[in-house]
């Protein structure tokens, strides 16, 4: 059984760990101990866990989970050269981790939070030898898909990874919307929750310009609700919100 090293024992680490420890042998490596307790506790399975400090990457297929400011001093404390490093640091180049971690190989890799779900859109980029380990490993939580360029992932990064609040915003603004107009809360959050597991599935197989002429019939309430979404410039608004993520991903 092949192992998986986790450098850092944090949200996304964890919920990669439950997606690929029936697999996988898994090892966990952070700054302190009683977390690392902790990370196995919630894996439910006994796992190697190590300190950071003089950790021997050797031959270690590395899955690189701590906070895009941690590169340097995470990568300081190791020693020996792995044989591949899977990162899932937001807007931290190929470039940057082969600076700090010795390592044959990189691919960065873009998960979301639907990982803790098991429903993760991934995408990754990197050593193209990888590609298919790449897929195995992270689609242990999900969907994966190989992009061509760096540029790509930070767009991707703004699109799914960042997309979750930008729904979890919609979702919000139009159950307020029927409670506005008079529905309960309680009955409002259970529609609304309805609606977007249903649209989740519709999605995967029809247009979204299809789906939305489906239900607009002519002179109708969907229509009429949906110049109002035009009049307050939700497109543009939806468009903007992936460029100014994409900049920032651009200057992490
Ligand atoms: N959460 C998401 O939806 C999501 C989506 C895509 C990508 N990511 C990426 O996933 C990475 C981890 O996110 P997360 O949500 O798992 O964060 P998290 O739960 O806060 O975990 C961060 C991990 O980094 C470690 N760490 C922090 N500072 C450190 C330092 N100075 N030296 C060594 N280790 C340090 C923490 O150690 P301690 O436990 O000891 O504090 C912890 O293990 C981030 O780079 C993020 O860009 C997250």
């Amino acid at each position: 059984m092949q192992t998986i090293t986790f450098i850092g024992n944090g949200n996304m680490g964890l919920s990669i760990a439950q997606g690929l420890k029936n697999n996988y042998k898994i090892e966990v490596v952070g700054r302190n101990l009683e977390k690392l307790d902790a990370f196995e506790k919630a894996l439910g399975l006994k796992v190697e866990k190590h300190l950071l400090d003089n950790f021997d990457i050797t031959e270690k297929t590395l899955l690189l989970c701590v906070k895009p400011a941690n590169v340097i001093e995470v990568g300081a404390k190791f020693k020996g050269k792995a044989r591949v490093v899977f990162s899932v640091l937001a807007g931290t180049s190929v470039a940057k981790l082969k600076e700090n971690i010795s390592s044959d190989a990189v691919v960065r890799t873009m998960p979301n939070l639907a990982a803790s779900v098991g429903r993760s859109m991934t995408t990754m980029t990197g050593d193209i030898e990888f590609k298919e380990e790449a897929g195995e490993v992270l689609g242990s939580i999900g969907t994966t898909l190989w992009l061509d360029s760096e540029k790509e992932l930070d767009i991707a990064t703004g699109l799914a990874g960042s997309g979750p609040a930008y729904l979890a915003l919609i979702a919000e603004a139009l159950a307020d919307g029927a409670v506005k107009q008079g529905l309960k809360r309680d009955y409002a959050m259970s529609v609304m929750r309805g609606l977007f597991g249903g649209f989740g599935e519709l999605i995967q197989d029809i247009h979204p310009a299809i789906l939305k002429d489906g239900v607009m019939s002519p002179g109708g309430t969907t229509a009429a609700g949906y110049g109002a979404l035009e009049d307050g410039g939700v497109r543009s608004a939806c468009m903007a919100a992936i460029e100014k993520a994409y900049e920032k991903a651009k200057q992490l």
